[in-house]
């Protein structure tokens, strides 16, 4: 039986569900989730692309990042380096290339397939499913590239009175639908706290449990940084969204609206709400700050990086060895690509230390 028939039997058992569980089960679910069933999702060949994929330069940068952060930390025996919702480890494997990285390595997975890749970069002992499964308590410096904008949300309606929430519930023909329903008080707390203004019908997506995953990250490590990486932006940055809100889809790399349609099949994904993480991480005793990742990764040296490779290629097109310069060039636009302002350099990049 196919999730979505699955899910549809549930709620004609059982009435509307939350849009967390739905979405929990789209991503999660044993025999039908999107990321815990089928193969490698955030390759070329998969559904999207993310900065460690599109370059090796990222890793590198994160690298000098973790050098700086050990520095600060008294270059600790046993550092570990983690990587939650770590895919193919492209990360880590940029993060390993230069030479005199000492840290411990670790990877965390949700989908099978990726702990299949992780094993091949760090090594099977250290690949884990989630992030409560890696070492506790040790000097870390613990990423999340794309992983927030992953973790299911609530949706909340904006009504000329308050709040209701949308649930999952089944329309006349085969299909599902969102249904009103009364919101929960939690929900409507988090939307008035950290949604700005939103106007009468405008959606949000309430990330309860992203805030959640943060806390439980710095609860996690001994002392050291969780850096967050991923689209999305402070409340105030997100309110021009909240007419539509920010859920859509992606599959082979398409982008779509509409998460109902086909269950388990597509990745669902919201813009992070960075606003409410500052405070999660502020609350728990950690010191925040918000960065754009262009910024971030020009602070780290791309931006040298990449004025050296365009020098490079120049001398390399003076000295006619085209195969060489056509590489130079390649790797130079894949680095450049990382900054782009209206696209990956747009991402938000949070560093909590504690
Ligand atoms: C968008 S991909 C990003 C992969 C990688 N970080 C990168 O930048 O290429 C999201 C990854 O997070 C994993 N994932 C999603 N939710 C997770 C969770 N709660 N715990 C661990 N991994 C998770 C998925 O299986 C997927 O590999």
């Amino acid at each position: 039986m196919t999730l979505a028939s699955r899910l549809r039997g549930e709620i004609d058992a059982s009435g509307p569900m939350p849009f967390e569980t739905f979405m929990a089960a789209c991503l999660y679910d044993p025999d039908g989730g999107f990321f815990t069933t089928g193969p490698l999702r955030s390759v070329r060949s998969g559904d999207f692309l993310t900065s460690p994929e599109v370059s090796p330069w990222f890793g590198r940068c994160l690298a000098r990042f973790v050098a700086a952060e050990g520095d600060r930390l008294g270059s600790p025996p046993g550092l570990l380096v983690a990587d939650v919702g770590a895919g193919s480890g492209s990360l880590l494997t940029g993060l390993r290339e230069p030479i005199g990285l000492a840290a411990e390595l670790w990877a965390a997975d949700a989908s099978p397939a990726a702990r299949d890749a992780l094993g091949g970069v760090v090594g099977d002992s250290n690949v884990a499913e989630q992030l409560t499964n890696l070492p506790a308590g040790r000097p870390t410096v613990l990423f999340a590239n794309e992983l927030l904008d992953n973790v299911p949300v609530s949706l909340a309606v904006r009504e000329a009175g308050g709040w209701t929430e949308r649930w999952v519930g089944a329309a006349d023909d085969d299909a599902l639908s969102l249904v009103p329903v009364p919101a929960r008080p939690e929900v409507a707390k988090w939307a008035g706290l950290f949604c700005g203004t939103v106007p009468v019908g405008g959606m949000v997506e309430v990330q309860l449990a992203a805030g959640e995953w943060l806390r439980r990250a710095l609860d996690h490590i001994g002392s050291g940084a969780v850096v967050v990486i991923d689209y999305g932006g402070t409340a105030e940055e997100l309110e021009p969204r909240r007419t539509r809100g920010t859920l859509r889809t992606y599959r082979n790399h398409h982008l779509g609206h509409d998460p109902l349609l086909a269950p388990g099949e597509t990745d669902v994904t919201v813009d992070v709400n960075f606003t409410a993480l500052l405070a999660v991480a502020t609350a728990a005793g950690a010191k925040a700050e918000l960065h754009r990742q262009d910024d971030f990764l020009a602070v780290l040296g791309l931006g040298d990086e990449v004025s050296r490779l365009r020098r490079l290629e120049l001398e390399l097109a003076r000295g006619g060895d085209a195969v060489a310069r056509l590489q130079v060039r390649s790797e130079k636009t894949d680095a450049e690509t990382l900054m782009h302002p209206r696209g990956l350099g747009d991402f938000r990049v949070l560093i909590a230390r504690k």
